[in-house]
């Protein structure tokens, strides 16, 4: 199979593009990068334009899009994690279209932000969205991607939860503190943390890939966590002299909008129809399993 990866040069694809050619797979990354790491080696081909893809495409992975958590949301970054996203996907789809054979099936990302945020509830893909900027971002971006579904092309949509693995992503981030002996979590700590290990990850996207299924994926863990017991599971694994909550005020302060939307609320998804839909099975469906394989 040819497959097209866009974003494959980030974090996810940092794991997607070894199985992928581990599964003999074909794979051609779009990406800005003019000399992006991993040029020259193993199956993989970079491009930094789609006019540039000259063969016949079978299937299209679209992870591109400007980081949500590097920087504030400021009204220009705001406008850039959009079109890096909504327009970019919007232009993909019209290549797509435009191909003498149109790739089979378009797998686009989203992101568990589609559900807005709640204490209580339980978000299943059948749930409805929010209206805040990342849930419309979602909610655009999802809508994007759909507009290649025909009679030869399915569409998969991703809502990706927190992916954490080492190197990159957010548990970097969250790993800071930990560095100097102190285990923090933010705000309340009693928001909720909707979690995937990178290599459940991948196997998910390898089982849309190969299954005949439509429409949103929860990918997450079956196991959310609240921030508290994520900073506690984390202080099982690493020597803390103390923990300690960073006050909601402080992030608020520093990071405006983005730390409300990200990091101070939390959700509660259900990866109901990868379990019921495709059986799919976590290899690490606990935090626990996920950090020990992490850090060990
Ligand atoms: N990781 C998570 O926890 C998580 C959670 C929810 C949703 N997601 C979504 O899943 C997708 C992949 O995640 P990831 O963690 O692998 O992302 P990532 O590491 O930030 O990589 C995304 C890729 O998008 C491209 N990109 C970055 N800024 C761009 C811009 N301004 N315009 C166009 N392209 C740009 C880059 O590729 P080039 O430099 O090669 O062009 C980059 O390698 C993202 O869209 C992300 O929003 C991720």
């Amino acid at each position: 199979m040819h497959i097209l990866v866009t974003g494959g040069t980030g974090f996810i694809g940092g794991a997607l593009l070894p199985a992928l050619a581990s599964r003999g797979e074909r794979v051609t990354v779009l990406t800005r990068q003019r000399r992006p790491m991993g040029q020259g080696q193993g199956q993989v081909a970079y491009v930094n334009a789609l006019d540039d893809i000259t063969d016949p495409v079978d299937a299209v992975i679209n992870l591109a899009g400007a980081s949500l958590a590097a920087r504030r949301w400021t009204a220009a970054y705001k406008r850039e994690i959009r079109s890096s996203r909504v327009d970019f996907t919007q232009q993909l789809v019209a290549w797509m279209a435009s191909r003498q054979m149109p790739p089979k099936v378009l797998i686009s990302g989203s992101a568990i932000g589609f559900y807005g945020a709640s204490g209580d509830a339980r978000f299943t893909e059948s749930s409805g969205g929010a209206s805040d900027f990342a849930a419309t971002l979602c909610r655009d971006w999802e809508q994007a991607a759909l507009a290649a579904q025909s009679d030869s092309t399915r569409v998969v949509l991703l809502r990706l939860g927190v992916v954490l693995d080492a190197g990159g992503g957010a548990l970097t981030e969250m790993m800071r503190s930990f560095r100097f002996g102190v285990g923090s979590w933010l705000g309340s700590g009693s928001q909720w943390l909707s979690w995937i290990h990178r290599g459940d990850v991948v196997a998910a996207i390898l089982a849309v890939l190969d299954n005949h299924v439509t429409g949103p994926f929860n990918l997450v863990a079956p196991t959310p966590v609240s921030h508290r017991a994520f900073c506690d599971a984390l202080a099982r694994r690493r020597r803390v002299l103390f923990k300690a909550g960073v006050p909601g005020v402080v992030m608020r302060t520093l990071l405006g909008e983005m730390a409300e939307s990200l990091l101070l609320t939390g959700q509660w998804v259900v990866p109901e129809r990868l379990h019921h839909e495709l059986g799919f099975e976590f290899t690490f469906p606990s935090i626990d399993e996920a950090l020990a394989d992490i850090l060990s």
